[in-house]
């Protein structure tokens, strides 16, 4: 029989396997809700989530040593694990890997991969695809929190992870600017500069469910629904009275500071009675705005002095400044003004 000395260091390494796997839980879960919010975030004030964001997710980096004493062990114990747990473990491990290592690199150099997708792309896929793993993974290793996980020991050493954390952040961050990496230039939302100026360059990009469709702008139509009725315009009938300098930052990772010109909504519609404003393409794809922010939306037919292409909104697409890519409705179809709420609607577009 073992003595009770003799199982000490194995009672140390579960203990601190234990406390390693909580952090985990913490570090993963901060990740998805603040990387989550730093999709949404348009405005400079959002830049301290997508900060926090960077030093959580590189947070697991600095928890890898300890994991990996865990992960062995784990791995060695053949007889009771069984087989498929064992390879949704590793799997897990894959893609949270993965979302790690494409973070860093959006952040660092690239926006694209090679064979067309985009770093965002498979960075936020990854830590999707990550989510039921690490709910089985989790759900099959349960972690019980202890009253001695709020002590002020606990606290001290989550205070160090972060300051380490936070090191490996700004390590990463000089190492972008004095190799003069294109991170170095990124926007306060990770994003990279593309096409600023000159339309024809900036890529054509849309809400992964969508897709771009040819209007003739003969046959195109605009209805409008609000405090005056219904009512159709065509194209001739908008005019480009108003021209507003705005910069369009897709989640897909680049932005762009482009000249637009058509026509202010405040002009075209009538707010009266309602609390919303639905906008919806030609290809079916909506998105609701407080009506509050009439006067501060374009319905634009122009970017940069020329008519817009078919992949950048052709012939009419709204410009929603301060906000992400996905509140600019391209091949925008019809224009209701509501009582519905703003905030009812998914954060993020499902269709
Ligand atoms: C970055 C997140 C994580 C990754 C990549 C990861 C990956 C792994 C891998 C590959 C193993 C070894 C194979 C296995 O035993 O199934 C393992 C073991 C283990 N994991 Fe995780 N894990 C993570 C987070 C967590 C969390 C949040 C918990 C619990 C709350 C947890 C609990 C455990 C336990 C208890 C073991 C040891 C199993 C044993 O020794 O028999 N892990 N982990
Ligand atoms: C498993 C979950 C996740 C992990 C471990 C993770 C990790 C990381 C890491 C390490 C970086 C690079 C930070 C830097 O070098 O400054 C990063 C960047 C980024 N991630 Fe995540 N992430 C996760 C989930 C998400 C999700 C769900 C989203 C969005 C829906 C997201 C959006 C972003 C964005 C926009 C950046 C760029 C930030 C910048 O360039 O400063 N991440 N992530």
């Amino acid at each position: 029989m073992r003595s009770v000395n003799a199982s000490i260091p194995i009672y140390r390494e579960v203990m601190a396997g234990r406390r390693t796997n909580l952090a985990l839980l913490m570090v993963l879960a901060s990740a998805l809700l603040t990387g989550t919010v730093a999709f949404a975030s348009g405005t400079a004030a959002g830049r301290w989530v997508v900060i926090a964001h960077g030093v959580v997710g590189l947070g697991l980096i600095v928890l890898l040593p300890w994991k990996s004493v865990i992960v062995r062990r784990g791995l060695r114990r053949r007889r009771t694990r069984r087989r498929t747990e064992r390879w949704t473990s590793v799997g897990f491990g894959v893609l949270v890997l993965t979302a790690v290592v494409t973070g860093v690199l959006h952040s660092g150099w690239s926006r694209l991969l090679p064979g067309g997708l985009t770093t965002m792309q498979v960075h936020v896929g990854a830590a999707l695809a990550a989510i039921p793993l690490g709910v089985w993974h989790v759900v099959a290793r349960p972690v019980r929190p202890r009253r001695t996980d709020l002590s002020r020991r606990t606290a001290l050493r989550t205070a160090g992870g972060a300051a380490l954390a936070g090191a490996v952040w700004l390590s990463a961050e000089a190492l972008w600017r004095t190799t003069s990496a294109p991170g170095a230039d990124r926007r306060f939302t990770g994003s990279h500069e593309v096409g600023s100026d000159d339309p024809a360059a900036m890529p054509v990009t849309q809400w992964f469910t969508d897709r771009v469709p040819r209007i003739e702008a003969i046959r195109w139509r605009l209805h409008l629904t609000d405090g005056h009725g219904a009512r159709t315009l065509a194209l001739d009938d908008l005019g480009r009275t108003d021209q507003v300098r705005a910069t369009l930052d897709c989640t897909g990772g680049w932005f762009a500071h482009q000249e637009w010109s058509g026509v202010r909504l405040d002009r075209l519609v009538d707010p009266a009675g309602g609390d919303s404003l639905l906008i919806r393409s030609a290809t079916g794809y909506t998105r609701r705005l407080p009506i509050e922010d009439l006067a501060t939306l374009l319905l634009a037919t122009r970017v940069g002095g020329a008519p817009l292409s078919a992949g950048h909104g052709f012939p009419a697409r709204l410009v929603v400044p301060g906000r992400r890519g996905f509140w600019w409705v391209k091949w925008v179809t019809d224009i209701r003004v509501d009582s519905v709420p703003p905030w009812a609607q998914p954060p993020f577009p499902l269709t």
